[in-house]
């Protein structure tokens, strides 16, 4: 059996880092769950039909510093990550249309040697056998200041009241949605990133892998 790493937490709780840091550590595959709730956003957004086959054109690279997104050779990094984007791929994720067929797709990411799933439903519901679950947090003036950083460094102007109450109601939405909802599962284990570092927290889970 292909061994998976879920982990699963609000937004700004340090889960794309931690994920990605882990994924390069140990040489297995990465998927970032939410970025496929974006794509299908973004395509929406640009009036795209067949969405699911649509999606292929999309490309993602990364390292621990940087990624970049693009469709059909355009760089989409920063509409991807903005403030609409964000807003409406949480919107769209509560249709239960939609994630059938995103779960499709997330689930070819589980391939040898290794898996690390990342999002809001990994350990509940697209990997509920993962051989190592974590709930990852941090508190709400860590994760403001985590996400102001990430659009300061798009080149994004930001307002910290107003970022806190989208980041409040976007929580708010993905933990009270009907289908597949941010909570954390029993056999999950809770951790607070608030005062830890990377180093720290991939070392908690490689030990538990
Ligand atoms: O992790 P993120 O901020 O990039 O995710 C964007 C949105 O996608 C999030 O607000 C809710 C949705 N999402 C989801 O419903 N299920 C997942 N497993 C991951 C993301």
């Amino acid at each position: 059996m292909v061994p998976i790493v879920t982990i699963d937490g609000p937004s700004g709780s340090g889960k794309g880092t931690i994920s990605k840091a882990l994924a390069i550590d140990l040489n297995w595959n990465y998927l970032d769950s939410g970025l496929i709730y974006r794509c299908y956003a973004f395509l929406h957004s640009i009036g795209v039909s067949d969405i699911t086959q649509e999606i292929n054109y999309i490309g993602h690279e990364y390292d621990l510093e940087h990624e970049t997104i693009s469709y059909r050779n355009k760089n989409i990094t920063d509409v991807i990550r903005g403030t609409a984007i964000t807003k409406l791929s949480s919107e769209l994720s509560q249709l239960s249309a939609v994630r059938e067929k995103l779960k499709l797709i997330q689930k070819t990411y589980l391939k040898e040697p290794g898996l690390v799933a990342e999002g809001r439903d990994m350990s509940s519901k697209l990997f509920p056998d993962s051989l190592v679950k974590i709930f990852l947090t941090a508190n709400l003036e860590e994760r403001v200041r985590r996400r102001a950083n990430q659009l300061r460094n798009a080149g994004q102007k930001v307002n910290i009241s107003e970022l806190k109450n989208e980041i409040v109601l976007r929580d708010d939405r993905d933990m009270k949605r009907t289908q597949s909802p941010l909570k954390q599962t029993e056999d999950s284990i809770f951790i607070d990133s608030s005062e830890k570092t990377v180093r720290e927290i991939t070392n908690l889970i490689k030990k538990l892998i």
